[in-house]
């Protein structure tokens, strides 16, 4: 089958080349991959910026969601069978959907929504996954609760948004002014164009920051959250108890401490709780999205559609980090 693979950390291009089709175990089916979506954590995993989380074995096909139909299914799965729709975001430690095939774990997948193509179902699982276990499963907001959701219109601010609202949130963002429709259409409340303010002069008293950005951006935030709010980062540094929580080492535990120091402090000042989040794959959670999808609370947005023959143009494009919603791989026709 045809893959996009890599054969050392911080290899400048992927190469699109022939590897065997995977192999199932008994708890996995084989999906025959109609489309993959692009997100910032392929380039960080071909650099290599996640070496303390994750680590993998050469040669690695890139790619970690995807939509596709199944080809086989092992003995002991249960809830899939042959010719099925289905979308998911791979395991960690067995990515690979920038590929013909993947075998991947049952309990990793769901059913592709309904009302979706392959390539907008390919556009949900990570960001999706990720989306709702900050909001859901960390946050639990409530109606009313105001949310800060830097970087509206990229692939987790879109699906964040949409689902923040659903949750009854009063909703603030930032992105371009060319951006304002779109995050306006998902039902932003307050938009600021980022380069021309500052969302610090402009927010205060929040319950709560999904910060996408990292960086300075998330040590603004603590300025803006209120007493007793969260900020959950998806893009800054993981703290210490992610790490232990993780089951990281001590002595990385230890490192993580030392490096976000900072945002301790921060955390201390303002009274409120910095959480990383590392989102986990979930069949049983991309189950509850497909019911949102399917019932017109979230749709996806995609920017672009390349084939994987095109993969480098793929990355390029999403290094640029000013893409509008997801960029999707086409693989092969369904
Ligand atoms: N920890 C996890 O589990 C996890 C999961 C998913 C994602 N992430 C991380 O979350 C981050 C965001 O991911 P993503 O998929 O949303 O990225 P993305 O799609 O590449 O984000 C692109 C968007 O960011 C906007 N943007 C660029 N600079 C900005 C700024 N200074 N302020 C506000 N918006 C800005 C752009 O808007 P303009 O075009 O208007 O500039 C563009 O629409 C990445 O670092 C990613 O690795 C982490």
């Amino acid at each position: 089958m045809k893959a996009a693979i890599i054969t050392k950390y911080k290899q400048i291009t992927p190469m699109v080349t022939e590897v065997p089709v995977p192999t199932i175990a008994p708890t996995d089916v084989l999906v025959k991959i109609v489309a993959a979506s692009v997100n910032p954590i392929d380039l960080k995993t071909k650099d290599g910026d996640l070496r303390l989380l994750l680590q993998y074995t050469m040669p690695l096909i890139m790619g970690s969601d995807f939509a596709g139909v199944i080809t086989a299914v092992g003995d002991q799965v249960p809830d899939f069978k042959v010719g099925d729709a289905v979308y998911g975001r791979a395991p960690k430690d067995r990515i690979g959907t920038f590929a013909e095939f993947i075998a991947i774990d049952h309990q990793a997948i769901a059913l592709k929504p309904a009302n979706l193509n392959f390539e907008e179902a390919a556009a949900i699982p990570l960001v999706g996954l990720t989306s709702y276990q900050a909001l859901h499963d960390i946050m639990n907001i409530q109606p009313g609760q105001k949310v800060f959701i830097p970087g509206g219109s990229g692939g987790i601010g879109i699906i964040a948004i949409q689902l923040a609202k659903y949750f009854g949130a009063y909703v603030a963002t930032t992105t371009s002014a060319k951006h304002f429709d779109l995050v306006q259409s998902l039902g932003a409340d307050k938009i600021i164009d980022y380069h021309q303010q500052d969302f610090t002069d402009v927010l205060s008293h929040y319950d709560a920051v999904l910060d996408t950005r990292g960086g300075q951006s998330l040590e603004a935030a603590f300025q803006i959250i209120k007493p007793g709010g969260q900020i959950v980062s998806i893009a800054g540094l993981p703290n210490a108890r992610f790490g232990k929580d993780y089951g990281l080492p001590i002595w990385k535990q230890w490192l993580l401490g030392l490096a976000t120091r900072k945002l301790s402090r921060l955390e201390q000042q303002a009274q409120a709780t910095y959480s990383f989040l590392f989102m986990q794959p979930s069949g049983q959670q991309l189950v509850r999205l497909r019911q949102l999808i399917e019932q017109g609370v979230i749709k996806p947005v995609v920017d672009r559609i390349i084939p994987l023959t095109d993969i480098n143009a793929a990355l390029e494009y999403s290094h640029s980090g000013h893409t509008t919603g997801k960029i999707i791989i086409s693989i092969q026709p369904n």
